[in-house]
């Protein structure tokens, strides 16, 4: 079985809560309860675990809702998330999924992406599992290749012996590498693929079955004898060998019962389907209204038919995100305000928020400028005034004309930049500092004239 579902013993292992928000504090800046939410969901999912089967069926994930204004780090938490977890992860955006029947994605296909990441998820582990047996078969056969088996018929001892000590000799050569340019025949298994148009991806998708993959699954393998360099056969043989080790119905079960159990469907830009004020209940609020409709049966718990079988989404953990500017939380259907009882708000972002966004996450825009130039033989340092004051040219920005989150940093810094940027490799081997003149003179300007900023910030 599957690490990664191994029944779990005494003890509860991975990630505690506060790792979790660690982790994350190395990329976001602030947005404690948000962190802090998301991190116990995560830690719930493992305690599931270990709670025995009566009263784990009855414990339902708690769905959790994130609302704070643009540009604050709602995406940025669930893209880190989707790395850090051990879970099966999907994000999907609302505004993909229209009502059923209207052109767009269904709902279903984001349960659909979450099984077939969870099957991934344990074919890898599977694979690793396998890989040192794997790779012992795969020489053996690259040296049947290179010197067929003796027939059994042949009865002189010494011959035999000689094959053999032939055959250690090649299997030292193999290791060292010495013969990978060497080619070999090998028997080659090709999925037959029948020529057959597939007109619609996304008419496939609701069904939920890939046609070439229905028919290809039908038809035997082809075999091939195919003549190839001996680094080539490796990875073939790998291939073909780790699907002979690994039984992909045990994969398919435990995939799902990952999914199931584990999975973690993110839903971002939510409020982007609720239907904006009361004006709108005509027209677009109407077809947005079927798509939060559609998604009700899912945090509800319904049963979906994916090509690896049916799952279950009861367990599944949604987590939403929706800047609501235009709407409120209160403007989606009740019935899915409910599902999603967990609300949490992320907060405006702070000038000396934007200092350290700065500066402090690894791959902060500061160190990736850095980075960049570098590359140009160019040295660029950053005074600390001019930290304080790029991140307050952007905070005023933000209060004076659209309110775009920590993401004006990213304007602000490309136009004080942009000089640099261009002419970077003519300054080979020197070292720029940049002080609060310096972003003053390129920016100031700019900044305090309202029609520029609209424009150019
Ligand atoms: N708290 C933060 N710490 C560090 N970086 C941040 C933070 N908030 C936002 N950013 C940066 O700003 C950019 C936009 O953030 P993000 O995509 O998370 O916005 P959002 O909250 O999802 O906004 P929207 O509602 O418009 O989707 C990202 O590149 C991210 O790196
Ligand atoms: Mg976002």
């Amino acid at each position: 079985m599957s690490a990664l579902m191994e029944a779990p013993d005494d003890q509860i292992s991975g990630l505690t809560p506060q790792q979790v928000v660690d982790e994350l504090d190395k990329y976001i800046v602030g947005q404690t309860n948000a962190k802090r939410a998301v991190a116990i969901a995560l830690r719930n999912r493992l305690r599931c675990q270990y709670v025995d089967e009566e009263m784990r069926l009855e414990i339902k994930p708690k769905n959790i809702l994130m609302i704070g204004p643009t540009g604050v780090g709602k995406t940025e938490i669930s893209r880190r998330l989707a790395r850090l977890t051990t879970c099966p992860f999907v994000k999907v955006e609302a505004t993909k999924f229209t009502e059923v029947g209207y052109v767009g994605r269904d709902v279903e296909t984001m349960v659909r992406d979450l099984v077939d990441t969870a099957i991934d998820m344990i074919r890898e582990d599977e694979i690793v599992r396998v890989e040192d047996e794997a790779e012992r078969m795969v020489i053996e056969e690259i040296l049947d290749a290179l010197l067929p088996p003796a027939p059994a018929t042949d009865e002189e001892a010494d011959k035999e012996e000689s094959a053999a000590r032939t055959r250690e000799k090649l299997r030292e050569k193999l290791a060292a590498g010495e013969l990978d340019e060497r080619f070999i025949e090998i028997t080659v298994e090709e999925p037959v693929m029948p020529q057959i148009e597939v007109f619609s991806q996304d008419g496939m998708d609701q069904m939920g079955i890939d046609m070439g993959d229905v028919l290809s699954g039908l038809l035997p393998p082809s075999r091939k004898k195919k003549k190839i360099r001996i680094r080539e056969a490796r990875n073939v043989l790998f291939e073909q060998v780790v699907d002979r080790l690994v039984n992909m119905d045990e994969v398919r079960q435990e995939g799902l019962r990952l999914a199931e159990e584990m999975g973690i469907i993110f839903i971002d830009e939510i409020d982007k389907i609720a239907a904006g004020g009361r004006e709108e209940l005509g027209g677009p609020g109407v077809s947005r209204q079927g798509v939060q409709r559609d998604l009700l049966p899912f945090l509800e718990g319904t049963t979906v038919r994916t090509r690896y079988g049916a799952v279950s989404t009861e367990n599944i953990l949604f987590i939403a995100a929706g800047a609501f500017n235009m709407s409120k939380p209160s403007d989606l259907i009740p019935e899915l305000q409910g599902r999603l009882p967990i609300r949490v708000e992320l907060d405006s972002l702070t000038a000396s928020e934007f200092r350290r966004i700065l500066t402090e996450p690894k791959d902060a825009l500061i160190a990736q400028y850095k980075a960049l130039l570098a590359t140009e033989g160019l040295s660029v340092e950053f005074e600390p005034k001019a930290i304080d004051a790029i991140a307050s040219i952007a905070y005023e920005l933000n209060q004076t004309t659209e309110n775009i989150g920590a993401r004006r940093l990213t304007t602000v810094m490309e136009k004080l930049m942009e000089e640099i940027s261009f002419d970077a490799d003519r300054k080979r081997g020197e070292t720029v500092l940049i002080d609060k003149a310096y972003v003053d003179a390129r920016l100031a300007g700019i900044a305090t004239d309202p029609d520029l900023a609209r424009y150019i910030l």
